[in-house]
């Protein structure tokens, strides 16, 4: 168990983050503005403000999901409890978006504004996410982006026949986080 991850800073007076965020909500917007609905990685919260910030003033109608590992649920949780609560950081391949939520974030009241529905995804959920990008897409991306595509595998019903956009939000993994996730999911005599 890990819990000495450092909360992510966005204090109150501290807007950077999610208006840069924004400019995604904006590219999203411009080159795909029949977007139904967008699923965003969440640490926490500084990309998803700005995402959700940014398509809800332009379509009120998206639908925002905001993923998170069950590992390090802050965001999930804080959500739901109304209020900020940082419980322990367990060991995730989403370390992108592992830690706390600092008290006062300036994150916190827009998630709970603009994010229609939250999705905390396991660690197995995560693995057969990154492979299958790179088993479909011949892309690598790490563990916080296949939090998003979790959403997408775990939501695959309700999404069918919807635009649907996720935030791939990087590709920063070690060789020893993908050997594993190959090792533990590539079919029986592929490897
Ligand atoms: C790879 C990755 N994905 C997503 C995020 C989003 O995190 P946050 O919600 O803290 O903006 C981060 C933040 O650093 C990140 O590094």
């Amino acid at each position: 168990m890990r819990n000495h991850i450092l909360p992510h800073l966005y204090p109150n007076h501290l807007h950077t983050h999610p208006s840069s965020a924004g400019v995604i909500g904006y590219e999203i917007y411009k080159h795909l503005p029949s977007v139904d609905v967008c699923i965003v990685p969440c640490g926490g919260g500084g990309l998803i403000s700005g995402v959700s910030g940014y398509l809800k003033a332009v379509k009120p109608s998206v639908q925002m999901i905001g993923a998170q590992p069950q590992a390090s649920p802050q965001m999930v949780e804080s959500v739901k409890a109304g209020r900020i609560v940082n419980l322990p950081t367990l060991d995730t391949l989403s370390n992108g978006t592992a830690g706390g939520i600092e008290e006062g974030s300036i994150t916190f009241p827009y998630c709970q504004k603009y994010v229609d529905e939250w999705e905390a995804v396991t660690e197995t959920e995560i693995s057969t996410a990154v492979y299958d990008v790179l088993d479909r897409h011949h892309k690598v991306i790490e563990g916080a982006a296949g939090c998003g595509i979790a959403t997408v595998h775990r939501k695959a019903k309700q999404l069918t026949g919807k635009t649907v956009v996720v935030v791939v939000c990087g590709s920063n993994i070690s060789p020893a986080a993908l050997s594993k996730i190959i090792a533990d999911n590539a079919p029986v005599g592929y490897i």
